[in-house]
């Protein structure tokens, strides 16, 4: 079997974690590494027998690279999407994907005139779990689905500097709504702040309101002591419980509670396995770059929203 043949953009904290799970794929050979921190290319590159680079447009001349995963800061996703797609290669880009969605929907236009796969790191949708909530909601197993509330709260990790909590952190949650309920928002409420972070907010609240009555809650903040990351879905006849952390999921009606084993499976190498097959196999990825594009939209319109001390409406 021929392998697929990938590089790594930003090899810092999350980028490291693709670097090794592509080594440890059947499927992809690691062929290199770009950071712009010469010491982490190195160490990387060494690591995982791959070649250093500090610049990625010289390492995107490469031929043999076919697909690259972006993990630069997230001020940078966007530059560094946009130079792999104009060199011929398969993207999986990370959240927030851009900071902007004009920026976005450069990166949908390019991957869709190079024909080249583009997928955004909703790492979320590849937990057990959350798909047994997503099927849940479809065959109504909960009966109607009526809202859902998200909680993602942490102390602040210092290294994020670049943009806020509702670019790096509640987009997951927005993406989570999304993936559950099938259905667009069409207004955003949100009231967020800053408490430590100097630049960016620091905590954020944003309510989503869907046409069919649904509403989602969503509560993000690095303010917390401790790490919750949460998901509860309430339906007519039941509802459903999920602690990502854990991977634990419940369903409780009026009569009793199930705890369905879900065998544990690192989420980023569900995550990239998927994104090697689609390329190989010329599937659809389960998340497109439209989702990245949407979940982005949203995004900004919370932070509109806050800002105005309004509803904002959804295109
Ligand atoms: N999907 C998830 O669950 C998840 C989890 C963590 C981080 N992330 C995302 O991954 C990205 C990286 O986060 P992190 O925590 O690893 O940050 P980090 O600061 O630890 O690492 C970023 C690395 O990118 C390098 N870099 C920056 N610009 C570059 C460029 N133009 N070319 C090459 N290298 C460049 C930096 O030198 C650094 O080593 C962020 O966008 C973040 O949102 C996603």
């Amino acid at each position: 079997m021929s392998k697929l043949r990938v590089a790594v953009i930003g090899t810092g904290f999350w980028g490291k974690n693709h670097a090794r799970i592509y080594k440890e794929l059947e499927n992809t050979e690691l062929v290199a590494i770009c950071d712009v921190n010469p010491e982490c290319s190195r160490a990387i590159a060494e690591q995982y027998g791959a070649k250093a680079y500090t610049d990625s447009s010289i390492m995107l001349k490469n031929p043999e690279i076919q697909a690259v995963s972006v993990c630069t800061w997230s001020i940078k996703l966007a530059e560094e999407t946009l130079k792999c797609l104009h060199a011929g290669k398969h993207v999986l880009v990370e959240k927030p994907m851009a900071t902007d969605t004009k920026q976005a929907q450069i990166l949908l236009d390019t991957a869709e005139a190079n024909g080249l796969h583009l997928t955004v790191g909703f790492l979320m949708r590849f937990i057990p779990g959350l798909q047994q909530i997503k099927q849940s909601v479809e065959t109504a197993k909960i009966g109607e689905m009526v809202s859902a509330t998200a909680k993602r709260v942490t102390q602040w990790p210092e290294r994020i500097g670049d943009v806020g909590i509702v670019k790096d952190t509640a987009i997951h949650d927005i993406d989570v709504m999304r993936f559950i309920s099938g259905e667009e928002p069409v207004s955003v409420y949100a009231k967020m702040g800053s408490m430590r972070h100097r630049q960016f907010e620091d905590y954020a609240q944003i309510m989503l309101t869907y046409e069919s009555g649904k509403t989602a809650f969503i509560e993000s903040n690095w303010l917390t002591p401790y790490k919750i990351r949460s998901l509860n879905v309430t339906g007519s006849e039941a509802i459903m419980r999920l602690d990502y952390n854990s991977q634990e999921l419940w369903i409780e009606n009026a009569v009793e509670t199930v705890q369905p084993r879900n065998s544990f499976k690192e989420p980023l190498k569900a995550e990239l396995e998927h994104f090697v097959e689609c390329i190989i196999e010329k599937k659809t990825p389960m998340i497109t770059g439209d989702d990245g594009y949407k979940a982005l939209e949203i995004a900004v319109a919370a932070m509109e929203s806050s800002t105005k001390n309004t509803v904002v409406k959804i295109k």
